[in-house]
């Protein structure tokens, strides 16, 4: 067992990625707080409280756990949740963010609610989780953080709100790192790749099937994304994360998705244009021959306009 001792907080655990997340730090002999509402895809309440077949199954394997059903987007909520960590574990020495929901529209058809949401539970989520648990974290000189981004950093389509907040998570989770590693604390991100209802549900396939049909997506496109690996896949990143051997892992980025792991180049300089000190500023009309020239020469535009049908 490589957590044996530790206590941990596992957020959004009642399903998907948290949930098998939550069996294994359990599996590995940590004491797991499992977080979840309950809510459907949108965030809407449902009935249910996934978080109790999560303990159970915990306990039926001989763990430690205990229920939470408050949602990560309120502040208050977040900071009883860590203090119940640490008033039935006597610490909270793991916190893995992952939590989430979806509200999917173009963005002229996003309605402030859509964004706002998503912005609260993903990123003010993630921060409301991690401001209160640092506060301890830092106390007792030790910590692992492990967020939940996603490869929609990049920018995603139909899911403005969505990138952003995951975008926003990783230079969230890099700050953090940067802040706390000094105290023993280390704060990571995933990008995962997984089937759960998030990404693979009638309403999803029904569309891959549409695109197949129409020939924008290839049968080979279209196979591998019904072979979409499970969210247990995930998991056992997550747990070496956690574990005391990764203590030097900090400020990093991993995509997990079957039996691959991989890290990101990020934020490095690529390509530049430059002048002399001495020859002065920039004009437009000279970046209008030196941009596509110099920096852009061979990046296509990730979208170009189309000829109305
Ligand atoms: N599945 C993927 O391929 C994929 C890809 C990229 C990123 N992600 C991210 O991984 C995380 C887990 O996704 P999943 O696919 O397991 O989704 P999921 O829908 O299966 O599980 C998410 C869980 O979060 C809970 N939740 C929602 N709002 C909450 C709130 N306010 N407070 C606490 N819990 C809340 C839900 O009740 C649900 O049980 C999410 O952050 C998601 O954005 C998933």
């Amino acid at each position: 067992m490589n957590l044996k001792g530790k206590s941990a907080i596992v957020t959004g655990a009642g399903r998907g990625i948290g949930k098998e997340v939550a069996l294994l730090l359990a599996k590995e002999g940590a004491s797991v707080i499992v977080n979840d509402p309950g809510v459907g895809r949108g965030g809407e309440a449902e009935e249910g409280a996934p978080a109790d077949d999560v303990v159970s199954e915990i306990k039926a394997a001989g763990g430690n756990a205990i229920a939470n059903y408050d949602s990560v987007a309120d502040y208050a909520n977040a900071g009883r949740m860590v203090k119940s960590c640490v008033d039935t574990f006597g610490k909270i020495d793991i916190l893995v963010n992952v939590a989430g929901m979806l509200r999917e529209r173009m963005i002229w058809n996003m309605t402030e609610d859509d964004f706002d949401a998503v912005i609260s539970v993903h990123l003010k989520g993630h921060w409301n989780m991690c401001h209160h648990a640092t506060k301890v974290m830092r106390t007792a000189r030790h910590g692992r953080i492990i967020n939940f981004s996603s490869d929609a950093f990049k920018g995603s389509v139909g899911q403005c709100n969505y990138s952003a907040a995951k975008a926003g998570i990783i230079g969230l989770t890099r700050s953090i790192a940067r802040e706390c590693g000094r105290y023993g604390i280390t704060a990571n991100a995933m990008c995962p790749m997984a089937a759960t209802r998030m990404t693979v549900n009638d309403a999803v396939i029904a569309g891959w099937k549409r695109r197949l049909d129409a020939g924008l997506l290839t049968q080979a496109q279209y196979d591998a994304r019904m072979a979409m690996p499970g969210p247990e896949f995930v998991a056992p990143m997550v747990a070496y994360l956690a574990t005391d051997a990764a203590e030097d892992v900090n400020g990093q980025l991993f995509h997990a998705e079957r039996s691959r792991i991989h890290t990101y180049y990020f934020g490095e300089e690529a390509r530049s244009i430059f002048k002399q000190d001495d020859e002065g500023m920039f004009t437009v009309d000279e970046l209008i021959s030196m941009v596509p020239e110099g920096l852009m020469q061979g990046i296509p535009n990730i979208a170009p306009k189309e000829d109305p049908k």
